[in-house]
C-alpha cells in the first residue's frame, strides 16, 4: 500500500480519493486510490450496512450474529454521481460518499442529517497481532443522547462515557463497572428527536465512546476485524429496536410456565431439600413454575454427571417435582474436568473437540470441578456434538431448561479471568484465535445447549438461560444480569439493565431477585420482587452464602407481598404473553424505558426509574429503604393509578404513595388488561374464564391484543393460535367493545369477564352483537362494573 503521508495522522491511515464506483445490485462499491473500499449495501430502505477494506481486500464475509430470517429487500434505490460526491437514494434515506476522503453523510428524506462521519474510517496497522485497528468517527451534535449496548451498569444514557465491550465474569460488579458479562455493540442516538442505531459486528473487543474524548464525536473500534457496521434509522425509537431486532434474530415463544416464577440457589441439595423447597412454594399458596439444580447436584461439578449421594434417582425426583407443578432446570458450564474416567471428557479427547492454545496444547483452565478443558463452541462439529449430551438430562430425566453459566468464559486464578488470547478457534471454518473469539463463545455455548434441548424436548419447546452473550443471543436463550449484590444500589442497576437489554434486542432478561452476593433485608427484598415480576425472566437467586433468600426466610409481611406480587404476575401472564409474542414475531422490545416509549417528550431522555411493562402498563420500583412513596415521572397522557384506580393526568412528576406493599404502577387509558385467575404454577387450573380490565378512555380508538395458544409446543406454527384484537371506544354515555379475531386455536374457556375502570355512567344497557341483552339473563354486577359476555363477540355497547 502506498501511503501518502497526508493520509497518516497520529499513527492512524486514512482513506484516499474515491478512484472509482460500481453497482452490483443491492451492493455499492467505492475503490479508493489508497486501496481502501467502502461497501455499501441497501438492506431496506432505512438498513444500511457499511463495509471497509484496507489494501483492496476483504475479509471472508461471514457473522454469528445476523440471522437468516431477518427481512430484507427495498422498494426504491438510485445512485447519482455530483461533482463532489456520490448520492445512494433509498427510500427512507439518503446517503452521501465524498469523493475527497470517503467520508459519509446519511440524510433522512426532509434533508436532516441524521449520522455524519467526523473522521470517519480509519485505522492503524496492529505490528502486534496483524491486520487492523478499526476506527469509525461521527460528529457528535450538541444535545445527542445515547443508549443501548446491553448490560452496562449505569445510567441508561450513555453520553460522556467511554465503553468496552469484553466478556468478563464480574462477581459482585459495582455501579458503572465495564464490562460485564455481555458484549451487544449496538447502540441507539437520538437528535432532536430522531433517532437511528448502530451496530458494530465485530467480534475482537470492541470499544465505544461517546463524547467522551472528544466533547463533539462518538466514535467505536475494535482490536481487530473490519470495519463492519450496520445503520438503522427509526426515526421512531422503538423501530430502530425492531429493526435491529429482526436483522439480529427474534426468539421463539418460550413455554408459558418460563414465564411463571423461578426459585433459586447456589445450590439446593440433596434431594430432601430440593423437596422441601417446593413443598414450602405450595404450602403457602405463593405460585412457582421452576427450582433450579445449581453445580452441586453434580458429580464433582463434572457436566452431565449426578451426585449419586444427593439425588439418587435423579428421574424420579425430577417426576415428582413435575407431579406438583414443578419444572427442573439445571445449570451446565464450559469447562469440563479433566479426568480419563469421565465420559463427556473422553468423548471429546477423542474428536479433539477442545480448545487449543497456539502451539498445540490445550486450554487448561481452572473452574469449578478444578482443571478443566473447554469445547471449542465455535466448531460445528462440537456444537453438534454438545447437543447431543443433552439426551439423557432431557429425554430420560425430564429436565426442563438448561442454565448455561461461567460461558464468557470464565476461568478463575488468572488475573485476565479468561482464555489467553492465543487461544484457537474454528469460527465455523474461519480459524482465529481467542481475540475474535471470545465475545461470541458464550453464545455458540448457548446456541449448541439451545440445539441440544430443543431436540429432546421437542415436541414441546426449549428453555435455556445464558450468562454471557453477544448480539443475536436472543434467537436461542434468555440471560440474567449476572452476580449482583443484595444492596438497594443493585436494585438500581438491575432496573437500569433490564430496561438496557431490552433496548437492546435481548428482552428475556431478569436479575437475580435480592441480590446475589450478601443478603438483602426483607425490606429489600419485598422492593426486589415488586420489580422482579415485572421482568421477563423472573428468578430468586443467591449464592447462599449469606443465608437463605426464599420469600418466608423474611418473615410474614415479606411473604403476603411476596405472594401478592408473584400472584399478580401470574394473573398477568397473558398479557405478558401477549408482550412476548410481540417480541418474538416483531421484534418489539417488552420493556420499555421512558424514552423508548415517548421519544418526543424531552423530559423522558433523562429519566431511568421509570418504564412500561409492554404498552400499557406504567411500572416505577421504590428503591430507598423507608419509602413511603416516592416521586416519579407519569408520561404524558392519561393514566389510572392501579391501586387506587385515581384518574392522573401526565406530563409531570408526582407523589405516589408506596407503603411496602406497593409499587407504583399506573395503566394506559383505553387499555384492555387479560388476566387469568391465580394458579400455582401454569397449567395447574384450566382457565374458565378471561378477565379483561376495561379502563375507560373519551374519545378516539384504542387497541389491545390479547394473544393465547396451547402455552407450549409448535402448533401455533400452524395457525393455531388466538389473537383478539379489541378496540375501545369511549363516549360520555356509551362505551363501544370490538373484537377482532384471528387464528383457528379455541380457547379453553367460553366466556369473558369485562370489568370497567374508571366507567362515568351507570350501565343501563348492554347490546351483544346487535341484540339488546335483558339483564337477567347476564351476569352483570353494576356496583363493580363487570359484566360476563360470550368469548366470540364481535361487537359490545354498554349504554348509560
Ligand atoms: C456463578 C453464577 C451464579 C451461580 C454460581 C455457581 O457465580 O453467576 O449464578 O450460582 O456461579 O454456579
Amino acid at each position: 500500500m502506498i501511503i501518502n503521508t497526508e493520509l497518516e495522522y497520529k499513527g492512524n491511515l486514512f482513506p484516499g480519493k474515491v478512484r472509482s464506483f460500481s453497482q452490483d445490485v443491492d451492493k455499492i462499491y467505492f475503490h479508493t486510490e489508497n486501496g481502501v473500499i467502502l461497501q455499501i449495501t441497501i438492506l431496506r430502505g432505512s438498513v444500511i450496512r457499511f463495509r471497509y477494506a484496507t489494501d483492496n481486500n476483504f475479509e471472508k464475509d461471514f457473522s454469528y450474529a445476523i440471522s437468516k430470517d431477518g427481512a430484507r429487500g427495498y422498494s426504491m434505490l438510485e445512485v447519482e454521481e455530483e461533482i463532489k460526491s456520490y448520492k445512494i437514494i433509498t427510500r427512507r434515506l439518503t446517503i452521501q460518499v465524498d469523493k475527497a476522503d470517503l467520508k459519509t453523510t446519511i440524510f433522512d428524506k426532509e434533508g436532516n442529517v441524521i449520522c455524519k462521519d467526523d473522521w470517519g474510517f480509519h485505522w492503524e496497522q496492529s505490528y502486534e497481532y496483524g491486520g487492523n485497528i478499526v476506527k469509525m468517527s461521527k460528529a457528535a451534535p450538541q444535545g445527542e443522547c445515547y443508549y443501548g449496548l446491553g448490560d452496562k451498569p449505569m445510567h441508561l444514557n450513555l453520553k460522556g462515557k467511554r465503553l468496552e465491550n469484553w466478556a468478563t465474569d464480574q462477581y459482585a460488579y459495582g455501579k458503572d463497572q465495564d464490562p460485564l458479562y455481555k458484549s451487544i455493540p449496538f447502540y441507539i442516538g437520538m437528535h432532536e428527536e430522531r433517532a437511528y442505531g448502530i451496530f458494530f459486528d465485530n467480534t475482537f473487543k470492541t470499544y465505544f465512546d461517546f463524547c467522551h474524548e472528544r466533547r463533539n464525536v462518538t466514535s467505536f473500534w475494535a482490536q481487530g476485524g473490519e470495519m463492519n457496521y450496520y445503520f438503522f434509522y427509526g426515526p421512531d425509537m422503538q423501530e430502530v429496536v425492531t429493526r435491529y431486532t429482526d436483522l439480529t434474530g427474534k426468539p421463539e415463544l418460550p413455554p408459558l410456565w418460563a414465564l411463571g416464577y423461578h426459585q433459586c440457589k447456589w445450590s439446593y441439595y440433596p434431594e430432601s431439600k430440593v423437596k422441601e423447597v417446593a413443598q414450602k412454594f405450595r404450602e403457602l399458596q405463593i405460585p412457582c413454575d421452576a427450582i433450579y439444580l445449581d453445580i452441586d447436584y453434580m458429580d464433582g461439578f463434572r457436566c452431565f454427571t449426578w451426585n449419586k449421594e444427593y439425588f439418587p434417582d435423579p428421574k424420579r425426583m425430577v417426576s415428582e417435582l413435575a407431579q406438583d407443578g414443578f419444572k427442573t432446570i439445571a445449570i451446565i458450564d464450559p469447562g469440563i474436568k479433566i479426568d480419563d474416567n469421565y465420559w463427556v471428557y473422553k468423548e471429546a479427547m477423542e474428536n479433539d473437540y477442545f480448545c487449543k492454545r497456539a502451539d498445540g496444547p490445550y486450554m487448561r483452565g481452572k473452574v469449578w470441578p478444578g482443571e478443566c478443558f473447554f469445547p471449542d463452541f465455535t466448531n460445528p462439529d462440537v456444537r453438534e456434538w454438545w447437543s447431543g449430551l443433552f439426551k439423557e438430562l432431557i429425554d430420560e430425566i425430564g429436565v426442563k431448561g438448561v442454565w448455561n453459566d461461567m460461558n464468557e468464559p470464565a476461568v478463575m486464578e488468572v488475573p485476565s479471568k479468561t482464555f489467553p488470547n492465543d487461544v484457537r478457534h474454528n469460527y465455523d471454518g474461519h480459524n482465529c484465535s481467542h481475540r475474535k473469539a471470545h465475545n461470541i463463545y458464550g453464545t455458540q455455548m448457548a446456541r449448541a445447549t439451545y440445539e441440544g434441548v430443543k431436540k429432546y424436548a421437542y415436541p414441546k419447546r426449549p428453555f435455556i438461560i445464558t450468562r454471557s452473550a453477544y448480539s443475536g443471543a436472543q434467537r436461542f436463550s434468555c440471560s440474567w444480569t449476572g452476580d449482583n449484590i443484595a444492596t438497594w444500589e443493585h436494585l438500581w442497576i438491575a432496573n437500569i439493565q433490564a430496561q438496557r437489554m431490552s433496548m437492546s434486542g435481548m428482552s428475556f432478561i431478569g436479575s437475580d431477585i435480592g441480590g446475589f452476593a450478601e443478603h438483602p433485608t426483607g425490606e429489600l427484598y419485598a422492593r426486589w420482587i415488586q420489580l422482579g415480576v415485572f421482568h421477563p425472566f423472573c428468578r430468586t437467586h443467591s449464592s447462599g452464602d449469606h443465608g437463605n433468600q426464599e420469600p418466608w426466610t423474611f418473615g410474614e409481611e415479606v411473604i403476603n407481598v411476596t405472594r401478592k406480587y408473584v400472584e399478580l404476575r401470574y394473573q398477568l401472564l397473558p398479557y405478558l404473553y401477549t408482550m412476548f409474542w410481540e417480541y418474538a414475531a416483531y421484534g418489539v422490545p417488552m420493556l420499555k424505558s421512558l424514552v423508548l416509549y415517548d421519544q418526543y417528550d424531552l423530559q423522558t431522555h433523562y429519566r431511568t426509574d421509570e418504564f412500561i411493562f409492554g404498552n400499557q402498563i406504567l411500572v416505577c420500583p421504590v428503591q430507598e429503604p423507608n419509602s413511603k412513596g416516592r416521586r416519579m415521572y407519569i408520561p404524558k397522557g392519561h393514566w389510572y393509578n392501579y391501586w387506587t384506580r385515581e384518574y392522573v393526568t401526565g406530563g409531570l412528576e408526582k407523589w405516589v404513595d408506596a407503603d411496602i406493599d406497593i409499587i407504583p404502577m399506573f395503566v394506559k387509558e383505553g387499555a384492555i388488561i387479560p388476566k387469568y385467575p391465580v394458579q400455582q404454577y401454569v397449567g395447574e387450573k384450566r382457565i374458565e374464564q378471561l378477565q379483561l380490565e376495561v379502563y375507560f378512555k373519551l374519545g378516539a380508538k384504542e387497541v389491545s391484543k390479547v394473544y393465547e395458544d396451547a402455552h407450549d409446543g409448535y402448533d401455533y406454527a400452524k395457525g393455531r393460535y388466538s389473537l383478539r384484537t379489541y378496540t375501545f371506544t369511549g363516549k360520555d354515555n356509551e362505551v363501544i367493545l370490538q373484537q377482532h379475531k384471528d387464528g383457528t386455536f379455541v380457547t379453553e374457556y367460553s366466556s369473558i369477564k369485562l370489568e370497567f375502570v374508571g366507567l362515568p355512567f351507570t350501565i343501563k344497557e348492554v347490546e351483544i352483537d346487535n341484540v339488546v341483552v335483558d339483564f337477567n339473563s347476564l351476569e352483570i354486577d353494576l356496583v363493580q362494573q363487570t359484566i360476563v359476555v360470550p368469548k366470540d363477540f364481535t361487537e359490545i355497547h354498554i349504554i348509560g
